[in-house]
C-alpha cells in the first residue's frame, strides 16, 4: 500500500521544476495527479514523465480557467485530498523600475492564482485534505530587486495563516512551504545568461553550500500532503539550504 493510493491530487504549475517533481512524487505513491499550467506543450511532455496524471492548461490569473481545472477533477468524483498551489512567477526590478504593469502581473499570478486555486477548490476539498502553499525565502529577505516577488510570497505567507485557520473546522490543513534557491527553470527566466554564475555564488553563501533540487522540495511537500505531518497546521516549512535561518 502507497501513501497516496486512491487519492487525487491539484498540482498548480505541475509542469516544471518544484511543482513537477513533487508531481512525479505524488503520482509514484500512487495518486492521480491533476497538473495545470500555460504552455500545453510543456504540460504534455509532464504527463510523459509523470504517468498517473491529467493535463488541464490554464492561467492560475483567470477564474474561468480555474474553474475549468476544477470541473475535470470533479468528473472524477472522488473530491481532491492533496493541493499544491505551485504555479508561481518572479522578475527582478527595484523600487524605480518596476512597472504598474508589472506589479499587476506578479501579483496576479503570485497572490490572485493561489487565491482562486484554494478558493475554487473549496468544494472539493475531501475531509482530512491537505492544501499546500508556496512562498519564499524572499518573503523576508529584503534583498534588492526581490521587492514586488518577496511582497507576494509575504502575502502567500499571510493566507496560509488564516485560511489554516479558517478550513480547520473541516479537518482540511494548510501549510506553507518557503523555498530558498532552486535549481529549477525559474533559475535562468530570472537570471538569464548569469544563471549558472549565479547559482554558484548563492549556493557557496549558504549552509548547505549549494542551490537545491527540485527533488528535495518535493520531500517536504509529500510529507505536508501526508499523514505524516498529521499535527502540522499553519507552519512555513523553510527547505532553503539554511539560507534564512543563520
Ligand atoms: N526555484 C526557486 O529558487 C524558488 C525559490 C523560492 C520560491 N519558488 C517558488 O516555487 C514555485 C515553483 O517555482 P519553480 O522554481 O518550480 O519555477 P518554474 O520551473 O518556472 O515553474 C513554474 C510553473 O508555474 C507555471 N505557471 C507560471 N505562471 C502560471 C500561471 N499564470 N498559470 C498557471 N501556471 C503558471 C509554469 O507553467 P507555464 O509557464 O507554462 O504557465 C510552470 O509550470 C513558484 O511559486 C516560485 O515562486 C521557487
Amino acid at each position: 500500500m502507497r501513501q497516496f493510493d486512491g487519492k487525487t491530487a491539484v498540482v498548480t504549475g505541475g509542469s516544471s521544476g518544484i511543482g513537477l517533481a513533487t508531481a512525479e512524487r505524488l503520482a509514484a505513491e500512487g495518486a492521480h495527479v491533476f497538473i495545470t499550467g500555460r504552455r500545453e506543450l510543456e504540460l504534455e511532455k509532464a504527463v510523459a514523465a509523470i504517468g498517473n496524471a491529467t493535463a488541464v492548461p490554464g492561467d492560475v490569473s483567470l477564474a474561468a480557467d480555474v474553474d475549468r481545472l476544477y470541473e475535470r477533477v470533479g468528473e472524477r468524483g472522488q473530491g481532491l485530498d492533496v493541493l499544491f498551489a505551485s504555479a508561481g512567477i518572479n522578475f527582478l526590478a527595484t523600487l524605480d523600475e518596476l512597472t504598474e504593469e508589472d506589479h499587476d502581473r506578479i501579483f496576479d499570478i503570485n497572490v490572485k492564482g493561489t487565491f482562486l486555486t484554494v478558493q475554487k477548490a473549496l468544494p472539493l476539498l475531501n475531509d482530512g485534505a491537505s492544501v499546500i502553499l508556496t512562498a519564499s525565502t524572499a518573503a523576508e529577505s529584503g534583498d534588492e530587486s526581490f521587492g514586488a516577488y518577496g511582497a507576494s510570497k509575504a502575502a502567500v505567507r499571510a493566507y496560509g495563516r488564516t485560511w489554516a485557520n479558517e478550513l480547520s473546522g473541516r479537518g482540511i490543513r494548510v501549510n506553507v512551504i518557503s523555498p530558498g534557491p532552486i535549481d529549477t527553470p525559474l533559475f535562468p527566466a530570472v537570471f538569464g545568461g548569469r544563471a549558472d554564475e549565479m547559482k554558484t555564488a548563492i549556493g557557496a553563501g549558504l549552509p548547505a553550500k549549494r542551490v537545491g533540487d527540485p527533488d528535495e522540495l518535493a520531500s517536504a511537500v509529500v510529507f505536508l500532503a501526508s499523514s505524516q505531518s498529521s499535527f502540522v497546521y499553519g507552519a512555513n516549512l523553510y527547505v532553503d539550504g539554511g539560507m534564512n535561518q543563520i
